[in-house]
């Protein structure tokens, strides 16, 4: 999608579509809908069907005009912001999303967004609509022989204020929006389409195009690396793993901090021995969005070169059922020493992070965050709206919700108290690999938490927000790129 930045008289401007917001300052009793424009010819052009009450202004309300009188526009699109005072970037964001399906689902090609007047400052807003329109315009319909390709093609963003800082914060957002979109792209890969391999080979293309250094470490390595928990996973399959990294060093950057992402890349969990059932066990080819999510925090990291070092480090590998898959009983010794009694081979995704996190803290990473589609416990636990976050450190959980605060993400802490240890007991080795069912995701988190040892670190359990079962006005159903705008956004602000 082409985009373009106008200051433009919002009248004079020539598009398919004009796109303006309409917000509602009335009071509980009654609503006052108006429009987020000063700008006179827009405010009459809405003004008709605002006075008959054929628009509410509710949040995604959208209402399409044609030949407006006045403006140079064919079209022009009311859609609703909600209450005025609860109008924030992230209902913005949402807002463009649905303006870009609204009229790709049309036919049209291209339209103009106007910058809502208002309490958002205009950079934020180019950003959010930046942000909003390419995750709207993401459709993951690859496979369809019948595809109709339907793409908004061009953007513009009428927006007044400083030209050269709106200009940059579009050209940001933009990459943020496409480093989510690469996520996306990746999970939505069915299993036979995204091996540990291929998987790793897309990290070796996107990392070449935007000049991170990659190195991948195959099977025998990690068994040289003694990575005992991350082997026991792939020694049961076919398809090799592979242990990508990812450098980030930029001059001029300190040698300390320096932010390790670790990230959980099942191209297919089966749950090996302890085999799932077959019913929904097709949706297990999303067990590498935390591993997708890096890669596309790495890929944003490495455009914005934010002063800091960032490792990114990504466990791939099936889990699969066959004579040569672990068992449950059998001990694992992972890369840092401890042994693992394997209680379910299901648990896999803690073990492979288990010795990324080893690994990263080898590679002298001082902070750590995981990402992972970890537990079905963490859905029961939130659904589909929150993500799980978990922090061995108070101050790095604040300064990742003070990074996400914009994103428009959402996050919701879940706590590791020592009383939880007891659940991860083993009587034979250091520690069992589940826990059990009650408060499963805590379990999980409690597990990873041996391995990140003394070092800040949190934990995103993203099992029920990486891929979103319904679609929504502004987003497709299916994967949602979920963690990419924080983790990007937090190692902005790390720096
Ligand atoms: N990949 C799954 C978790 C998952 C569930 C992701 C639903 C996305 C949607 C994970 O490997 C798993 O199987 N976890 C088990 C752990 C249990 C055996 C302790 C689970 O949550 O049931
Ligand atoms: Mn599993
Ligand atoms: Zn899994």
């Amino acid at each position: 999608m082409k985009t373009n930045l106008s200051a433009a008289n919002p009248a004079e401007v020539e598009t398919e579509c004009l796109v303006t917001v309409v917000l509602d300052r009335g009071t509980k009793e009654k609503t006052e809908i108006f429009t987020a424009t000063s700008d006179a010819p827009i405010i009459e052009a809405a003004q008709e069907i605002i006075a008959n009450g054929e628009i509410s202004a509710k949040l995604l309300e959208a209402t399409l005009l044609h030949h407006p009188a006045k403006l140079k526009a064919k079209r022009l699109l009311l859609i609703g912001g909600g209450k005025a005072k609860n109008f924030t970037p992230s209902e913005l964001r949402k807002l463009a999303g649905t303006a870009a399906r609204f009229l790709k689902a049309r036919g049209i090609r291209s339209f103009a967004f106007l910058t809502p007047s208002g309490n958002i400052k205009s950079e934020e807003a180019v950003s959010a609509i930046i942000e909003g329109a390419f995750v709207g315009n993401f459709d993951p319909d690859t496979y369809k022989s019948d595809r109709k390709d339907k793409k908004i093609d061009a953007l513009t963003i009428v927006a007044r204020g400083e030209q050269v800082a709106l200009q940059k914060a579009m050209e940001q957002a933009r990459i943020v929006a496409e480093s989510q979109d690469f996520t996306r792209d990746l999970v939505n890969e069915p299993g036979n389409h995204m091996t540990p391999t291929m998987f790793a080979e897309r990290a070796r293309k996107m990392a070449e195009e935007v000049g991170l250094k990659c190195e991948v470490l195959d099977g025998a390595k990690i068994r040289e690396l003694k990575m005992g928990a991350f082997w026991g996973v792939s020694q049961g399959s076919d398809e090799p793993p592979a242990l990508i990294v990812l450098r980030y060093e930029p001059a001029g950057a300190p040698e300390k901090p320096a932010l390790g992402l670790v990230g959980k890349a099942i191209t297919f969990d089966s749950g090996g021995i302890s085999i799932k059932p077959a019913d929904g066990m097709e949706k297990m080819k999303y067990d590498m969005a935390g591993g997708a999510a890096m890669l596309g925090a790495m890929r944003g990291i490495a455009l914005l070169k934010p002063k800091v070092k960032v490792v990114g480090i990504i466990c791939a590998s099936e889990n699969m059922p066959s004579g040569k898959a672990q068992k449950p009983g059998d001990v694992q010794i992972s890369m840092s020493g401890k042994s693992i009694e394997i209680i379910n081979t299901d648990a896999e995704g803690r073990l492979v992070l288990a010795d990324g996190l080893t690994y990263a803290r080898q590679l002298g990473c001082t902070h750590l965050i995981d990402a992972a589609t970890l537990t079905g416990a963490v859905v029961v636990a939130l659904g589909s709206v929150n993500a799980g976050v978990f922090a061995n450190d108070d101050k790095m959980y604040e300064r990742f919700s003070k990074a996400n605060e914009n994103t428009g993400e959402k996050f919701w802490r879940l706590p590791l108290d020592d009383e939880y240890k007891e659940n991860i007991h083993s009587n034979i080795a250091d520690i069992v690999n589940s826990g059990g069912r009650w408060g499963g995701a805590v379990n999980a988190a409690m597990f990873l938490k041996e391995f990140a040892e003394d070092t800040p670190w949190l934990h995103l359990d993203i099992a029920g927000t990486a891929w979103m079962e319904e679609g929504k006005p502004w987003i497709a159903k299916g994967p949602s790129g979920i963690a990419v705008r924080s983790l990007i956004e937090f190692a902005r602000e790390f720096s």
